[in-house]
C-alpha cells in the first residue's frame, strides 16, 4: 500500500439481520482514497452511504473484509484495532447534515470539548479552537450560543469542531444539505482547502450537484459495490 493512502478497503461486506430479515447493503467493496483527496459519495437513498461512512469511521462493525486507516489495519473480519473509540477520536472528524452543536455550550466550548476529552489542556484546546474560528472567519462568534448563529455559521463551527483534533480523515454526511447554494459552495471550498493544506482525506456524501465541481472524484454505490466516476465538468458546471 502506498504511503499516500489514507483509507483502504478490501472486499468489504455489510449485512444487517439474518435469514428472512437479511439485508445485504455492501457486497464486495474495494477501494483506496489518498491523503489530500476530496471524494463525493453518491447513491440513492438506502443504498448504504451512511453505513459505509460509519464502517470507515470505526462506528459500525462490518460483516467481513478489511479496512486500513493510513498504515494501520483496523479491521480484518473483526476489529484489529484494540480501541476503536480512540481511533475515532484521534483520526476521524465527523460532519453531519445537522450541525449537532450542543445548545447549552458556546461555540468555543463546543469545539474544545473533544480535544479536552483527549486530554489536551484547556489552554491548548482554546488556542487551537480560536485559530480554527479565525480561519473560518467566525472568531467574533466564539462566545455566542449556536442558536444565535445562522445555518452557514453553525456548519462552519461544526467543521471547525471536526478539525479540532487534527484528523487524518473527515467523513461528512450531506454537510451542505441544509444550506442554500452560496453557503453550500463556501462549505465545500473550505473542505477542499483543508484537504489540500493539511493533507486530510475527505469523503462527503452528497446529493448536491453544486458541490461536485469541487471534488476530485465521485464514488458511487452500484449493485452493492463501489465504482468511481471522473468528474464530468461539462455535466456539473
Ligand atoms: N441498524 C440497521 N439495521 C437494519 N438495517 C439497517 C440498519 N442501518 C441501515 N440499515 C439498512 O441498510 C440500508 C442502507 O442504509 P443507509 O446506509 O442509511 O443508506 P443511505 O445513507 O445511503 O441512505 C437500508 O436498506 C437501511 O434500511
Ligand atoms: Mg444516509
Amino acid at each position: 500500500m502506498s504511503k499516500h493512502s489514507a483509507i483502504k478497503v478490501q472486499n468489504l461486506v455489510k449485512n444487517f439481520g439474518k435469514d428472512d430479515s437479511l439485508v445485504q447493503v455492501i457486497e464486495n467493496a474495494s477501494f483506496e482514497i489518498q491523503k489530500g483527496e476530496v471524494v463525493a459519495l453518491i447513491a440513492p437513498s438506502g443504498a448504504g452511504k451512511t453505513t459505509l461512512l460509519m464502517m470507515i469511521g470505526c462506528v459500525l462493525e462490518p460483516t467481513s473484509g478489511e479496512i486500513w486507516l493510513g498504515k494501520n489495519m483496523v479491521y480484518q473480519d473483526k476489529w484489529i484495532a484494540k480501541d476503536t473509540r480512540r481511533i475515532r477520536r484521534e483520526k476521524i472528524g465527523f460532519i453531519f447534515q445537522a450541525h449537532y452543536l450542543i445548545p447549552f455550550l458556546n461555540v468555543l466550548e463546543n469545539i474544545t470539548l473533544l480535544p479536552q476529552a483527549n486530554k489536551v489542556s484547556e489552554a491548548d484546546a482554546k488556542k487551537k479552537a480560536m485559530e480554527l474560528l479565525e480561519y473560518f472567519e467566525i472568531a467574533d462568534k466564539a462566545y455566542n450560543m449556536s442558536s444565535q448563529l445562522s445555518g452557514g455559521q453553525n456548519q462552519r463551527v461544526a467543521i471547525a469542531r471536526a478539525l479540532a483534533n487534527n484528523p487524518e480523515i473527515i467523513l461528512a454526511d450531506e454537510p451542505t444539505a441544509a444550506l442554500d447554494g452560496e453557503r453550500a459552495v463556501s462549505v465545500i471550498k473550505m473542505l477542499k482547502k483543508i484537504a489540500r493544506e493539511q493533507n486530510v482525506a475527505i469523503i462527503t456524501v452528497t446529493h448536491d450537484e453544486r458541490i461536485l465541481p469541487y471534488c476530485d472524484r465521485i464514488m458511487k454505490i452500484e449493485n452493492r459495490g463501489i465504482v468511481f466516476h471522473e468528474i464530468d465538468e461539462d455535466e456539473v458546471l
